[in-house]
């Protein structure tokens, strides 16, 4: 039988959305406050489904332990109360839109889970903004 489980978590972090080959003028025009320049930050709550078989000796999905602790080292750690930006060396590259961190995220968690389960994140920005992925 397959099922999903789900795990939230969430982390706050500071961001600025702008394009370094862009000048300041059009990067407000697109990002508008997003683009600051002495960034700002979000309460960000996720949710983590994981989607599978039943396992019939133990009747888990997937010990939610191991997803906690999946989620606490590849995510939390790595994100909790850091500067997306400047701190985080996915987004040195890449800019931090909800979009953006939804997907790093998902390949982060997706590297450390078996094959046999399904992923999928859902990233909520603000309690009415969220993204999902894979979509
Ligand atoms: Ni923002």
């Amino acid at each position: 039988m397959r099922i999903s489980v789900f795990r939230k978590a969430h982390f706050n972090a500071a961001h600025r959305l702008y394009r370094p080959d862009w000048t300041d003028e059009r990067n407000k025009a697109v990002f508008g406050l997003c683009s600051n320049e002495h960034y700002h930050g979000h309460n960000y709550e996720m949710e983590v489904k994981v989607t599978g078989e039943i396992d019939q000796e133990t009747g888990y999905l997937i010990d939610l332990k191991i997803l906690k602790d999946l989620i606490k080292e590849h995510v939390e750690d790595a994100f909790d109360h850091k500067n997306l930006n400047v701190q985080v060396p996915e987004f040195k590259n890449l800019n931090p839109t909800a979009e953006n961190i939804c997907y790093v995220i998902w390949q982060k968690l997706r590297a450390h889970l078996d094959d046999k389960y399904e992923l999928s994140i859902r990233l909520y920005e603000t309690p009415r903004n969220f993204v999902e992925y894979p979509a």
